[in-house]
C-alpha cells in the first residue's frame, strides 16, 4: 500500500502545480490559538527514556553534560543547572529495547493541574520518591506514546552564575565597532557542555492531524512556524510550537510535530534538546563528546527557524540528542509564520540525508 501511495505521490508531484494541488486533498493545519479553557502549561520539565544499558548511558550522560542527581537500582535522575530538580530520567529497559517514554510538562498552577486531571484518559500518579517530589498525570496517546503533566515539585535554588565545566574566564564579546572587553582574556579548557534545562522535543507521527488536534485543543501549544510540502502547498508537513504564556516570552519551540512519510507506520521521537550557555560551550562540548568516541550526527551549526546554534549526537542507545544555545523567544504578539520547507541551517556541516527520518533511531 505504501509503495502504491509513494508511486502515486511521485507521479502527482510531476504534474503542473495547479493540477496536482487540485488532485491532492488539502492537509492543512487549522488556525490554532490559546484560550483560558485550555490547560495552561508553564514549561517542559523533563523527559523519560528507557535504555538497555544504563551504565553505558550514564557514561554518555556525563560526557553530554548532565549531572547525576539520584540513582536507584534501575533508574537514574539527571539534572541540569536550572530550577528543575531533574531534566532526564533514564530507566533500565526490562526487555532490552530502548524507548522514549514521553515529556513531562509543568502546569502553570494547581488549578491548571486539576483541569488536566479532568481531561478524558488522565491517569493520576505521584512523584514523591523523586528529587523535588510532586504529582504527575499521564495520558496514553497514539502508538504507545505518553504525555505527562507535573506540578508541585520543589525547585532547585539557582544562582545568577551559569555553571560551567569549560570556562575559566569569559568576558563580553569584542565586536567590530564595540570592544567592551579590555585587558581581560577569554580562557577555556576541555570539558563537557553543562546542560541548563530541557529545550524541546518532536514527534514524527503518522496520525498527524488527530494528534496535533489533541495537543492543541487541550493545551496552550501554539504554532510559531508551519511548513508545507515543496510540491504541494496544500499539505502542511511540520509545525514548531511554543507554549503561549501571554505577554511573557517563551522558547520559539518546545514541541514540534512532523507528518510522517507513508512508509513510517509508528510515531517516533525525532530528538530531544537541551540548552547550554553559549557557542564556546557548544564547541568545547562537541570536541569533548568526539574525544570520548561518541557519534556526531549533525553540527555544530545554526538553525534558521528558532535560530538556535545546534549540535546533534547519537546517545548510547541511538536516540538523537541535541545541545542548543541562543534560541529565539516569542510571545502572544509573535505571528505564526507559514512557509515552504526550506534549509534547516544557515551555516554548519551539510545536513545528513536521513536527518528528518527514522534512520536507525529507536522508538
Ligand atoms: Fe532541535
Amino acid at each position: 500500500m505504501s509503495l502504491v501511495f509513494k508511486l502515486l505521490f511521485n507521479f502527482l508531484s510531476k504534474l503542473p502545480r495547479f493540477i496536482r494541488e487540485r488532485i491532492m486533498p488539502d492537509m492543512l493545519i487549522p488556525p490554532i490559538s490559546n484560550n483560558p479553557s485550555k490547560v495552561q502549561l508553564d514549561r517542559l520539565g523533563h523527559f523519560y527514556f528507557e535504555h538497555p544499558d544504563l551504565e553505558k548511558f550514564s557514561k554518555f550522560a556525563a560526557d553530554f553534560g548532565f549531572v547525576e542527581e539520584k540513582r536507584t537500582k534501575d533508574r537514574i535522575y539527571f539534572r541540569g543547572y536550572g530550577k528543575d530538580p531533574y531534566v532526564y530520567v533514564a530507566t533500565r529497559s526490562k526487555d532490552g529495547k530502548p524507548r522514549f517514554r514521553g515529556p513531562a510538562f509543568v502546569a502553570r498552577s494547581q488549578e491548571e493541574f486539576e483541569k488536566a486531571a479532568k481531561l478524558p484518559g488522565a491517569i493520576m500518579g505521584s512523584l514523591e520518591d523523586t528529587p523535588g517530589g510532586g504529582k504527575i498525570i499521564t495520558f496514553n496517546r497514539t502508538d504507545n506514546t505518553l504525555f505527562h503533566i507535573i506540578y508541585g515539585q520543589t525547585e532547585r535554588e539557582t544562582g545568577s552564575q551559569e555553571a560551567t565545566a569549560t570556562h575559566e574566564q569569559q568576558g563580553p564579546y569584542n565586536r567590530a565597532f564595540e570592544k567592551p572587553r579590555k585587558g581581560k582574556f577569554q580562557r577555556y579548557h576541555p570539558g563537557p557542555a553543562l546542560v541548563h534545562k530541557v529545550g524541546h522535543f518532536g514527534y514524527v507521527c503518522p496520525d498527524f492531524d488527530n494528534e496535533l488536534a489533541w495537543y492543541t485543543d487541550n493545551f496552550n501549544f501554539v504554532p510559531s512556524d508551519i511548513l508545507y510540502h515543496w510540491d504541494f502547498s496544500n499539505m502542511d508537513v511540520l509545525t514548531f510550537m511554543h507554549l503561549d504564556l501571554g505577554e511573557e516570552y517563551s522558547d520559539h519551540h518546545v514541541f514540534f510535530m512532523q507528518r510522517a512519510e507513508p512508509e513510517v507506520k509508528k510515531t517516533f521521537v525525532h530528538h530531544t534538546s537541551y540548552e547550554v550557555a553559549d557557542m564556546d560551550t557548544q564547541q568545547l562540548g562537541h570536541e569533548w563528546l568526539a574525544s570520548k568516541g561518541w557519534k556526531s550526527i549533525w553540527g555544530v551549526g545554526r538553525h534558521v527557524l528558532g535560530s538556535q546554534i545546534f549540535d546533534y549526537w547519537a546517545d548510547s542507545s541511538g536516540f538523537k540528542i541535541e545541545h542548543y544555545a541562543d534560541g529565539d523567544l516569542v510571545n502572544k504578539d509573535t505571528p505564526t509564520s507559514r512557509d515552504v520547507v526550506g534549509p534547516f541551517s544557515i551555516w554548519g556541516p551539510e545536513v545528513p540525508k536521513d536527518f528528518g527520518g527514522k534512520g536507525a533511531s529507536p522508538s
